[in-house]
Parts: C-alpha cells; structure tokens; sequence
C-alpha cells in the first residue's frame, strides 16, 4: 500500500465525506419534487454523503427521520418541518447529541433559538404581500369575492401567506375573502376544494391559491363548472413551477409569485461551513419575483423548475 514519508497509509489523510441527513416533507407538489431533486444533485456535486428521507407530509416520520439521523450519528441534519410547531424535544436531542440541525425552506416555532444553526428559504409573508399588492392593483370593482385555498394547516408557508395577503386587502372592504379552505399544497385537493366553493356560490371573481398545484386542480375545478379560469375569475398562485407557466401561456393562471425551491446548492455551502466551524448566519433569504400572465411565454425558456 501507498505511504508517505511518515509512514502513514496514505488513506488516512483522504478527507472524510461529511455526511448530511435530510429529513424531507413529501412529494405534494412540482416545487418539492423540484426541490428534493436540487438537494440531490447539489450534494453529489458537492462530494456529501446525503441520506435522504421522505416524510409524505406526516410529522411523526420527520421526527422518526431526524432520531435515526441521530442514532446514526451523521455530521449535520437538515429538514424541511412540515409545519412550525411540535419539534422541542427531537431537537433537542439533536443538540445533546451535538449535531447542528440547518432549517430549509420553512421555520420552526421553538422558543430556543440555539436549536438550530440557521434557516435558509423564502420569505412567505413576503410572497403573501406580493399576491395581495397584484390584486388591488389588477383587480378593480366594489364587491371583489376572493376564495383561498390554503397550504397544509399550521405550515409556515400557509400561515404566512394568507397573513401578508391579508394584511394587504385590510382597510379595503371591496375586497372579501368569502371562502377560504387548505388544499393540503396538491392537485387533487385544491380541485376537489375548488368544486365545494364552485357549488356553494358559482359567483367567485377571485382565487388566491397558496401554491401552483391548487391552482392548477383549481382550474380543471373551474373548467368543468362551465366557466373560463383566468377570465370569468382571476388567478392568483405562488411557485411560478412550469406547470403555472403553462397555465398562464394558456389564458388560465393570471399571476404567480416566486418561490425558489432551487436550495440545494446553499444547502451544501452551508453544510460545509457549519462542519469548518465558520459562522453562518441565522437567516437566508431567497430572492424572487413575480410573473403576470403577459411575461409567461418570455419567461417560461428561463425556468429551471
Ligand atoms: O414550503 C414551500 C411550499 O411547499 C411550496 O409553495 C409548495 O408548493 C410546497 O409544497
């Protein structure tokens, strides 16, 4: 075998792969898959040993996911909490065991802020403001009637984007949110809600859907009601995936906030940071925008996700 001048195998001076547990969320939606498949490629690119788990959108497998991780004793662990609150005592544990625990994409509400090392991802309260601006904006009348289909109940995501939609149409009573149900962030929800409203009271102007997969089951919802989506009411999603590109080259999506999923490459510098002991900071924002339906077909070449 190879040996250098100390005598030692030259083996033991190749660098250990550091290896990252991630505990994901699921599949629901175009932004995760996009996004698990952009912490894939990141970590191979970036020689880490990744484990990856899926949690198909249920706590108790994130915080079984996040106890292996621990039991397995890898160098960092990072997730996706699927909602904010619940998560003191696995984190905990993960901290007595000394592995710093990187949050990406959504929050978790714990009081002990030490628990995690930072959080990297979008600023939903943000995205909500951005949809409610677009709509005062564009959508003018004296008795607007908005329905909303939330993202999973006590998620960040859906928490804050109603709050900064809501905090926009406040002090504007032609606007009204008059039916506002969660469409679980899928297809197949947000079409099955979008039936429920449709057959409540057909006489909707306005959807303001949390994400693109409910407004897209929204608008098949929609189509088969008889009614034009895009025209006889107003869309409005967050993601900006390909499929709400599609929607809106379309004529049935008038408006999509961005929300980056493209994490990964972050994920890994930042991984490799905290295992160098360098300083990482506690909050990382990921900048986007936001496309009308009149920029989609300039647009859409440009998407990566
Ligand atoms: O946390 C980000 C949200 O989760 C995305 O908007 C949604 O599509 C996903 O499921």
């Amino acid at each position: 075998a190879l040996a250098l001048a100390s005598g030692l195998p030259l083996s033991s001076f190749a660098q250990k792969k550091i290896v990252l547990g991630f505990s994901q969320i699921g599949a629901e939606s175009e932004w995760r898959t996009a996004n698990t498949e952009s912490i894939k490629q990141a970590a191979k690119d970036a020689g880490i040993d990744l484990k990856f788990s899926d949690a198909q959108q249920k706590q108790e497998n994130q915080i079984k996911a996040i106890r292996s991780f621990i039991a397995q004793k890898v160098d960092v662990i990072g997730f996706s909490p699927v909602v904010e609150s619940g998560w003191e005592t696995v984190l905990r544990e993960a901290k007595a065991a000394k592995i710093p625990v990187i949050l990406t994409d959504r929050t978790v509400d714990v009081k002990d802020d030490t628990l995690w090392v930072t959080f990297m991802g979008s600023d939903f309260l943000e995205e909500g403001r951005k949809a409610g601006r677009w709509l005062t904006e564009n959508v003018k009348g004296s008795d607007v009637k908005i329905v909303e289909l939330q993202g999973t109940v006590g998620s960040g995501p859906a928490i804050d984007r109603k709050k900064g939609f809501e905090e926009i149409i406040k002090g504007k009573p032609q606007y009204k949110i008059v039916r506002s149900q969660t469409g679980d962030f899928t297809r197949a929800k947000g079409k099955e809600v979008m039936q429920a409203f449709l057959k409540a009271d057909p006489k909707v102007n306005v959807l303001y859907a949390h994400n693109d997969d409910m407004a897209i089951g929204a608008i098949q919802a929609i189509e088969e009601a008889g009614l034009k989506p895009g025209k006889d009411i107003t869309i409005i999603s967050v993601d900006g995936v390909k499929g709400a590109f599609e929607a809106m080259m379309a004529g049935k999506l008038n408006v999509t906030v961005e929300c980056s999923p493209l994490l990964g490459p972050q994920l890994m510098a930042t991984v490799k940071d905290v295992v160098a002991g360098k300083p990482v900071p506690k909050r990382i924002v990921t900048q986007e925008g936001i496309f009308p339906m009149d920029t989609a077909a300039k647009e859409f070449p440009n998407r990566k996700y």
